[in-house]
């Protein structure tokens, strides 16, 4: 016994290591996000052959600066431990895992534009204030740590406002393809309009209006994210608040997410 809180040796040594491992937890994304900028997903998918050695890899990474070469193993060692790439001992090279592979640029289900969302400083600073936000009579974390609605921080910061509608409509593509799959076509069958509050850019109400032409579909979303978007065809953009007044249409189209 150690202590007279009877906490043997082991139990201390494993309490321990899961303490280290929550407190080195934010190196992982951190690590993740580092491989992206460095373009290390991308260089690996463009490479002719599936494994790429560490030293064409290291050729390949723009703007490097050569006194931190020897990191790049090292990072590569963590990715690889993360389940990002694959190591082949023969011929000392790495390849993309299923993971790695949603991480490159325009893949079509991918995960890179929520990954640098969720990576942003804004966010992560507004995660360091849960504790505050805990205390206070604020909705959100957002406002404990802007002192304004993450809606309204978006109408005020353009770059911001781009990532995070990147990140929306990339987390929208399956969706969008599995409603205009044949599991879900009955759902549209008698409708000749709806209208998608807060659609974002447009992202689904354009893969149905693309799938169903008979189909009228209206983007109802702010003014910062709807922009000078027109919209053509069955497609339209409204700019506006759902509070103040929705688009008449047959349907609405409310993505929400639940936890489970
Ligand atoms: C979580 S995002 C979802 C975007 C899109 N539906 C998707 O699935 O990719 C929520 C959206 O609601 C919009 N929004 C927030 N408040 C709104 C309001 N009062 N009226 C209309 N849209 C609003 C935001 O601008 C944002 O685009």
């Amino acid at each position: 016994m150690l202590n007279n809180n009877n906490i043997c040796a082991n139990q201390l040594i494993e309490a321990e290591a899961q303490s280290w491992d929550h407190i080195l937890s934010y190196l992982r994304p951190s690590c993740i996000k580092c491989a992206i900028q460095l373009g290390i997903p991308d260089i690996l998918h463009k490479n002719p052959n599936p494994i790429m050695s560490l030293s064409n890899l290291i050729i390949a990474l723009p703007n490097l600066n050569p006194s931190k070469i020897t990191f790049i193993p090292i990072l590569m060692r963590v990715l690889v431990d993360f389940g990002l790439f694959n190591y082949h001992h023969q011929g000392d090279g790495y390849s993309l895992t299923r993971v790695g592979r949603l991480l490159v640029e325009n893949d079509l289900s991918g995960k890179r534009s929520f990954f640098l969302f969720a990576q942003h400083p804004v966010v992560l600073n507004t995660a360091a204030y849960m504790g505050d936000w805990l205390r206070d009579d604020l909705s959100t974390a957002f406002e404990t740590a802007y002192g304004k609605s993450h809606w309204d921080y978006c109408a005020e910061e353009p770059k911001f406002n781009g990532i995070f509608n990147d990140a929306m409509a990339s987390d929208s593509r399956l969706i969008s393809n599995l409603l205009i799959s044949d599991c879900c076509v009955g759902v549209f069958e008698g409708l000749t309009s709806l209208v998608d509050i807060g659609g974002g850019t447009g992202a689904v109400a354009m893969a149905i209006a693309g799938a169903f032409q008979r189909l009228k579909c209206i983007v109802l979303d702010l003014p910062h994210v709807i922009g000078d978007r027109k919209g053509s065809g069955n497609l339209e953009f409204v700019a506006g608040s759902m509070f103040d007044k929705i688009p008449h249409a047959n349907a609405i189209l409310l993505k929400v997410h639940t936890p489970v």
